[in-house]
């Protein structure tokens, strides 16, 4: 599937290296990987923990050139996709918080960007992001993230052959890319949601809703009943668990 890849030592971001080679014309689709970020991006401008060696560093890069509408679900499939290959490899309990990160145990595993262009209607460049914590202990986390981040290793008690776990992830995700863009996904999406989402069930509170999350709509939007019982559909936002 992929018509190269781009492995280097130190980036600023494996999500602005890919974008870099977009824009001077690299044939898609490719996949950059790095072992170490100075820059690693998360949502909402936040910084991604990179340290050298560690972890997972991936972006792939396509050209889609369809309508925007036609890729909102892809990173909650890819997000999908991988919950199964994890908890298939390793038997770990993977679940997916909507709309971007991997937990395991309630802790953040991994986290998502997917950065697009879209001129006149249609999405020319796509960007999937991947930061997977691999190897990284307890100790290597920045204070702050001691409660809530977490690795594989971790999870499984030793420390994991990252190339072979990179070659597996790829291999995957190539699949997984290519079913969505055959339209092989929405059924099965449908159908995986509810056996990975984290949030399921949960008292939750948005900058938009409150009340218990209740799964997400076929445009991959996240549902929301509301104490009234109405429900509020929310595209995108950041969610925190309501504390009962
Ligand atoms: C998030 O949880 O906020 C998303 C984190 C995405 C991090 C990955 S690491 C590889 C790729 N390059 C980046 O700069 N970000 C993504």
């Amino acid at each position: 599937f992929f018509e190269d890849h781009i492995a280097l030592g130190e980036v600023d971001s494996t999500n602005t290296v890919a974008e870099r080679e977009l824009s001077s014309g690299r044939p898609t689709p490719f996949f950059v990987v790095a072992d170490c970020q100075t820059a690693g991006r998360g949502r909402r401008g936040r910084n991604w923990h990179s340290p050298q060696h560690k972890n997972l560093y991936l972006s792939i890069a396509l050209r889609p050139s369809l309508p925007p509408s036609r890729l909102q679900t892809i990173t909650l499939w890819l997000g999908l996709r991988l919950c199964q290959l994890l908890r298939d490899t390793y038997s770990l309990p993977v679940q997916i918080k909507w709309p971007n990160d991997l937990l395991i145990h309630g802790r953040k595993i991994a986290g998502m960007l997917t950065e697009a262009r879209v001129d006149s209607e249609f999405t020319r460049d796509l960007v999937f992001g991947l930061g997977l914590n691999v190897n990284t202990s307890e100790t290597d986390f920045p204070e702050e993230l001691h409660s809530i981040a977490s690795s594989l290793s971790m999870n499984l008690g030793q420390p994991l052959n990252l190339s072979r776990i990179a070659h597996r992830i790829v291999h995957h995700l190539s699949d997984a890319i290519q079913d969505y863009l055959n339209e092989d996904y929405a059924d099965e999406l449908a159908h995986l949601w509810p056996e990975f989402d984290f949030l399921r069930g949960q008292g939750i509170s948005t900058e938009q809703a409150e009340g218990t999350a209740v799964g997400i709509t076929r445009n991959g939007s996240l549902r929301v009943e509301r104490e009234d019982g109405s429900i509020a559909i929310l595209h995108s936002g950041e969610v925190s668990l309501r504390k009962s």
